[in-house]
């Protein structure tokens, strides 16, 4: 019996997975309260073994989260900005955080996401996206309260845009039939990503910890960078000056070290074992910046991948 026991914690650990709840068995038929299941926990644990470098990213969406769930009736949306270098995990992260608020993961019907290049592509039809998208997020909202809305390359979308949504974000709107307050917003840009990249080579050179950098040293320069951006769809946008954001999360420049973990895990995904010499050439063959000290990677984990295939 013991040695059962010790043989199945033994199974657990090494399958180095996140132990998981199994899904909570739902009978409330197609309810939209009921395809949101968040497990914090599972959150918690899977950006702690699976997101490499981000310490700023997981306090801050853990602890926001936290309160937003923790209540039925927010007194307003939740609202989230990430902000990083290409290649520091945001695209990822979204991805979790819906894997472990939906039960349906990124197959929820409540999950939408919008990307610039796809969904409003052209300048010239912005008055006609401004009308889309408000219909769009007052009928995903009407239909599920518990809706989320991804925004992605905020950076790239039209200045005025996203302007129809704000009043979605605040706390005195009414959607007729559903409390909108319970819905969640993440918008992404690499914007602000340079002032990270400075703030985090600043500790690096005074050779202090990364994870001594706190939200406080990142903060207003990712502000100043995104305000002073005529290209962001935030550009004197009502979402800035009237404080809509919650909570910015930003996301620091990779080390070598965690691109060596990144490498690690896209071996094992692919099946393959990690061999130190590959693990070590992928690694190697980033470019780092700045030139001379080699501190951080330009590209942080995207192209990885690909550098695996071409060494193979
Ligand atoms: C919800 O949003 C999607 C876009 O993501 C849109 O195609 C759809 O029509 C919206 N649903 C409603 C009921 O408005």
């Amino acid at each position: 019996m013991a040695g059962g026991l010790v043989l199945l914690f033994l199974l657990l650990v090494g399958t180095g997975r996140c132990w998981e709840l199994p899904a909570f068995h739902c009978n409330l038929y197609n309810s939209c309260e009921c395809g949101f299941r968040p497990d914090l926990n599972a959150l918690d644990c899977d950006l702690s073994r699976n997101v490499f470098g981000q310490h700023l990213a997981r306090e801050q969406l853990v602890k926001a989260l936290k309160v937003f769930v923790a209540t039925d009736r927010p007194s307003k949306p939740l609202v989230l900005s990430f902000h990083g270098w290409s290649g520091t995990g945001k695209t990822f992260v979204s991805s979790l955080l819906v894997k472990h608020l939906y039960r349906d993961g990124n197959r929820s019907p409540y999950v939408h996401r919008f990307s610039p290049i796809l969904h409003f592509p052209h300048a010239q039809n912005v008055n006609q996206y401004k009308e889309d998208l408000k219909q769009w997020i007052q009928g995903n909202l009407t239909a599920c309260s518990r809706s989320m809305f991804l925004f992605e390359e905020m950076d790239k979308m039209h200045p005025g845009l996203i302007d129809v949504i704000a009043p979605f974000l605040g706390s005195s709107w009414v959607v007729f039939g559903s409390n909108y307050k319970k819905a969640i917003f993440v918008f992404v840009s690499n914007s602000g990503g340079e002032a990270i990249n400075n703030v985090a080579l600043n500790f690096w050179r005074g050779h202090k910890d990364r994870e001594e950098i706190q939200l406080s040293d990142v903060v207003p320069a990712i502000t100043k960078a995104v305000v002073a951006d005529q290209e962001h769809g935030f550009w004197q946008s009502e979402i800035i000056e009237q404080n809509l954001i919650d909570v910015i999360v930003p996301f620091l420049p990779l080390r070598p070290n965690h691109v060596r973990y990144c490498v690690r895990s896209e071996l094992e995904q692919m099946g393959l074992a990690s061999e130190e010499d590959l693990v070590h050439s992928v690694t190697d063959s980033l470019v780092y910046f700045p030139e001379d000290e080699r501190v951080f990677s330009s590209t942080g984990c995207k192209t990885v991948a690909f550098r695996i295939n071409y060494y193979l």
